[in-house]
């Protein structure tokens, strides 16, 4: 069983798009997944309970709850498990860390983003645990150009030495109304930007989490 925690210090960086999008990836790729939402404000499990479809199974529970979870769901035939996590300090985040095979962590490209990951980055380090920055809601390109604000971004990120994943979300409004009905963008359209951008993501992710070999005989 592997583990990724979505993490960011910032409320509506996207952190919870981005753990039920993952965790439907893994999903509809046949993998066994479980959610564990560990913040209070319980939205993960509030939107795939909206679902029609089954989907992931979610537990709603609490950072200190997380190592006894991970053993049930290893003896269960969990084979990847998503970590959302609450817009709050380190300290509150660690049990999530901790419990992580790789954390992600989500930002904007905008300035207080970029600082507040900085920080953020320099403790999961400390924790020495496999972090990558995932940019969401980015605006989209122009004639393949990207815009000014993402440009710097990259730019800053890079000066920083903070490894960013290749693959950018954009700021779509399909990411919003799929999670009104549970559904990824994947399920919504398979051919629209958006679930290229997940397919390309999850497939990022899985090969970190589980190798190349392995990732490849799961597709
Ligand atoms: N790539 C995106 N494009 C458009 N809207 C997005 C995107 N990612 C997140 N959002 C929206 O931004 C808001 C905050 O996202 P959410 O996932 O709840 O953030 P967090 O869990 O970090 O607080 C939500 O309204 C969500 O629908
Ligand atoms: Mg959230």
């Amino acid at each position: 069983m592997r583990t990724v925690a979505v993490i960011a210090r910032k409320g509506g960086s996207g952190k919870t798009t981005l753990s039920v999008h993952l965790a439907l990836a893994a999903h509809l790729r046949g993998r066994g997944v479980l959610l564990a939402d560990t913040d209070a404000q319980r939205s993960s499990s509030q939107v795939l309970k909206g679902r029609r479809t089954p989907g992931p199974a979610c537990v709603e529970t609490s950072g200190p709850k997380l190592f006894a979870l991970q053993l049930t769901a290893l003896r269960e035939g969990v084979d990847t498990m998503v970590i959302d996590t609450p817009a709050a300090m380190e300290e509150e985040i660690s049990h999530a860390i901790v419990a992580a095979d790789l954390a992600l962590l989500v930002i904007r490209p905008t300035f207080l983003d970029l600082a507040a990951a900085l920080q953020t980055a320099e403790i999961v380090r400390r924790m020495r645990k496999p972090t990558l920055i995932v940019v969401n809601q980015a605006p989209v390109t122009r004639n393949g150009v990207e815009p000014p604000a993402v440009k710097r971004a990259l730019e800053a990120l890079l000066l920083m030495r903070l490894p960013v994943i290749p693959i950018i979300l954009r700021a779509r409004a399909v990411y919003q109304s799929a999670l009104e009905t549970g559904r990824s963008v994947e399920e919504i359209d398979p051919q629209t930007e958006a679930a290229r951008e997940i397919a390309e993501l999850w497939d990022f992710v899985e090969t970190f989490l589980f190798g190349r070999d392995a990732a490849k005989a799961a597709r």
